[in-house]
């Protein structure tokens, strides 16, 4: 069993609305238990130049509520190399650290992986990105707010789309993933939602909005996943264009308004209860795991698992779209 009296905790890839409130779950669990806790500024950037702040209970005051990350977060190509993760390492060793947590999503847990095969440094993750793309968690931290905001703005559109008898392609974040788009699409009462994992079939989204024109429905919201096989929003509505028909239609990106904003009540509790479950897992001898919570219950997932199972949409619930609107 490796003694632990330090900890280090990063922010990694993009932020995500809760990681303020798992950081606070992490230092304030970390101190209850008698360790020290680091922050590292800048993810795997800061570890490689050493900016390292010391934290306590009052360094993750009054956070919970905020969007972002005070611990500020990037990409680190140098992190991707040996050079860049032995820096790291010796960073590491010279602040006496024994243990790190890491909010991220799975570009963070790949590194992390990594490292823990060159240095066998003791590393848990806990899933920080609004893609919900992470397999081993019903939910990643973020994902609950991106949704609300991504409603919240589908619902105005939705208001000029009916007065101007438009059509709207709305694209939503979510990298190579239709969770965002899907979740998004059936609490919007979407007219169609378009995602990776199932190839788009342009000339019968045609059809369906053209015999909408025909039923007199004459305003529709068709959310676009931005990873969509057939390309972005604009991509579609030109697709659209280009088969003919007397559409007035209309692009909006929502772009990275999905990422900030003061977290949900759920996020906020999802994010908590995970970073809690981080230092009971590194004082439990645990590594090289994310923590999830899958039906309330906290699990531990290995990264070689995370990373490689890529989470599958339920493809039923685009039936789902459809029948709610037929
Ligand atoms: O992974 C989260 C995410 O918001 C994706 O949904 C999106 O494609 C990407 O990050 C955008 O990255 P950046 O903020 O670097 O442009």
């Amino acid at each position: 069993m490796a003694q632990i009296n330090k900890i280090a905790v990063l922010t990694s890839g993009g932020d995500a609305p809760g990681m303020n409130a798992a950081l606070r779950a992490v230092v304030r669990k970390a101190i209850s238990e008698e360790l020290k806790v680091y922050g590292v500024l800048r993810g795997y950037e800061g570890l490689i130049k050493g900016d390292f702040i010391p934290m306590n209970s009052k360094s993750v005051g009054n956070i919970i509520q905020l969007g972002g990350t005070i611990l500020k977060t990037a990409r680190s190509e140098r992190f991707r190399t040996a050079e860049g993760r032995k820096e790291a390492y010796e960073n590491l060793k010279n602040h006496d650290i024994d243990a790190l947590v890491v909010i991220g999503g799975d570009g963070t847990f790949t590194g992390a992986r990594i490292f823990i095969e060159e240095y066998n440094f003791p590393i848990v993750g806990i899933p920080g990105t609004i893609d919900n793309d992470l397999f081993g968690t019903d939910m990643t931290i973020g994902f609950d707010t991106a949704l609300n905001t991504v409603v919240e703005a589908v619902d105005k559109i939705r208001d000029t789309a009916a007065s101007h008898e438009r059509i709207f392609f709305i694209e939503v974040m979510g990298r190579d993933a239709g969770f965002i788009a899907l979740r998004s699409g059936i609490a919007t009462g979407a007219e169609a939602v378009l995602v990776p994992e199932v190839a788009t079939d342009l000339e019968a989204l045609h059809k369906q909005l053209t015999q909408y024109m025909a039923k007199k429905k004459t305003s529709s919201i068709i959310i676009v996943a931005e990873g969509d096989d057939a390309g972005g929003a604009f991509e579609i509505k030109e697709a659209m264009a280009k088969f003919g028909g007397e559409f007035d239609m209309k692009v909006t990106v929502l772009g990275h308004i999905q990422r900030g904003g003061s977290p949900t009540a759920y996020d906020r509790y999802l994010a908590s209860r995970l970073g809690i479950a981080s230092i009971d897992a590194l004082l439990d001898d645990q590594r090289s795991v994310m923590i999830g919570m899958i039906n309330r219950e906290i699990v531990h997932v290995p990264f070689n698992k995370t990373i490689k199972h890529h989470k599958t949409i339920d493809q039923t619930m685009l039936d789902v779209v459809d029948v709610l609107n037929s």
